[in-house]
């Protein structure tokens, strides 16, 4: 009887559900809502059980019978646990919505999984054992973007990863080999809040915006309107007192020291933006490789590594890391600060980074600065200063840092010039309240912080005042 029931069960999905030719899978995931799609060999009136993990109390159903399933489920509450499952499938899923608060964060970037299937799905294996709270794939999800079965093989490779993540992918120029994206676009949903057309679009993950490009929406480039589209919603991610980091997506990034090279488009239209509202780092693939770097005060990174077949990687005067390999990178996000690395599908590492908003200051390489502690910074060489990005950059930081600290700088090493070329645009703006005179005080390698509470003209001696200083 028991083996009978067994049968029964196994035969049941095949007979009256027909064939999970696709998924389940999620997309559209947010702090309220998932949608939930598959597609099926045989046309039947999709249902999904849901409900918080262990207590599955809520079903919903379509209203009309085909092959292609998308569910919308909403009513959920943020940062929770829930299970799904599809009427005919076997198996559960599991998801979990977006957290509105600060809270650690991990998230995985790969991308250009296309063609080589058996290394694309060593890569989804791999990244199914770090269990990410959810998935940037930077493009090049197949080899042509025309083809039923190209799209097939994806999401069959995929299927077990994107049952329980959701992946937010950025339109790759295999994809536009259809220009209409006629089947992307049935098939991937991302967040509509902020999206036009599918093919650009943002969305928020704790103290996280994420904006993702489409590098091909206008004569290969960037059209007019998504440019359009960057900039106001970058500018509101800034002004987001909610959001700390901002990272962009786009699938032929501006710099890459590899085949493809930079994409100048992106450097010239693109990256002003970016610098503008101060985006963290910019992830892009194309290029068949890992390659970190840094490119005039702008994080970049490639990740291109998720089955297309390698390129060699290069370097530029802007590369950290390159290595052309299999590969996926893990950030890991918590309040203020940012890390992660890159590995090869092997599990092995072969780049790891970390930066924090909190402090900049100790973002430039210099120590963390206490409150309590009086401040050692070497700023010996000017230089550095400028090296660093610019003195002021340093001077407003600390600003923030201490909000009503007045700060002047003195020494006798250098000119108004070299100070004025360094940046240093406040030199001749000594604080009145310090009882100085700005003619005292010629110049710079040290910087003073004197805190409201210290004695006037006390700030070159250290031991008489409660001074807090970098020297
Ligand atoms: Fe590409």
């Amino acid at each position: 009887m028991r083996l009978y029931i067994t049968i029964l069960f196994v035969l049941l999905p095949l007979s009256v559900f027909g064939q999970f030719k696709k998924g389940p899978y999620i997309q559209e995931l947010s702090a309220n809502s998932v949608r939930i799609l598959w597609e099926t060999s045989s046309a039947n009136k999709g249902r999904v059980v849901y409900g918080l993990r262990g207590f599955p109390d809520r079903s919903v159903e379509e209203s009309s019978s085909g092959t292609f399933h998308n569910l919308l489920l909403t009513g959920l509450l943020p940062d929770r646990e829930y299970e799904y499952q599809v009427e005919g499938d076997s198996k559960k899923g599991y998801f979990r919505t977006f957290p509105v608060t600060i809270k650690p964060v991990k998230f995985i970037v790969y991308g250009d999984n296309r063609t080589n299937l058996n290394d694309h799905q060593k890569v989804v294996d791999a990244i199914i054992k770090e269990n990410p709270m959810f998935i940037i794939n930077t493009g090049d999800l197949v080899e042509s973007g025309i083809s039923a079965d190209d799209y097939q093989k994806f999401f069959e490779i995929e299927r077990e990863l994107l049952r329980n993540i959701c992946i937010f992918p950025a339109i790759g120029n295999h994809e536009v080999i259809d220009p209409t994206l006629t089947i992307y676009k049935k098939y991937i949903f991302p967040p509509q809040k902020n999206s036009q057309n599918k093919e650009w679009y943002s969305f928020d993950f704790a103290n996280i915006h994420i904006s993702v490009f489409n590098t091909y929406d206008g004569l290969l480039t960037f059209s007019s309107d998504q440019l359009k589209w960057i900039e106001s919603d970058l500018k509101a991610a800034s002004e987001n007192p909610s959001i700390d980091h901002i990272f962009t997506v786009m699938h032929h990034g501006p710099y890459s020291a590899s085949n493809h090279g930079d994409n100048s488009t992106a450097k010239s239209k693109v990256v002003p933006i970016l610098k503008k509202y101060g985006v963290d780092m910019t992830l892009a693939g194309h290029d068949h490789n890992y390659e970190r770097g840094e490119a005039e005060g702008l994080r970049y990174m490639v990740a291109g590594g998720g089955g297309a077949p390698l390129y060699s990687s290069g370097t530029s005067k802007y590369t950290i890391y390159s290595e052309s390999v299999l590969h996926y990178v893990v950030f890991n996000v918590y309040g203020p600060d940012v890390s992660g690395c890159a590995y090869r599908v092997d599990g092995t590492v072969m780049d790891c980074f970390n930066w924090t908003k909190g402090n900049p200051l100790a973002d430039a390489g210099y120590e963390d600065i206490s409150v309590e502690d009086s401040l050692s910074v070497d700023v010996k060489d000017i230089s550095e200063l400028t090296d660093t990005g610019s003195a002021n950059d340093i001077i407003d930081v600390i600003t923030d840092y201490y909000e009503e600290a007045d700060i002047f700088i003195q020494d006798t090493n250098y000119s108004d010039t070299e100070i004025k070329d360094a940046g240093i645009q406040d030199a001749a703006e000594i604080p009145k309240d310090t009882g100085r005179d700005s003619s005292d005080v010629n110049i710079v390698s040290d910087i003073f912080i004197v805190r409201p509470d210290s004695q006037p003209g006390a700030a070159n001696d250290s031991s008489g005042c409660n001074c807090h200083f970098i020297e």
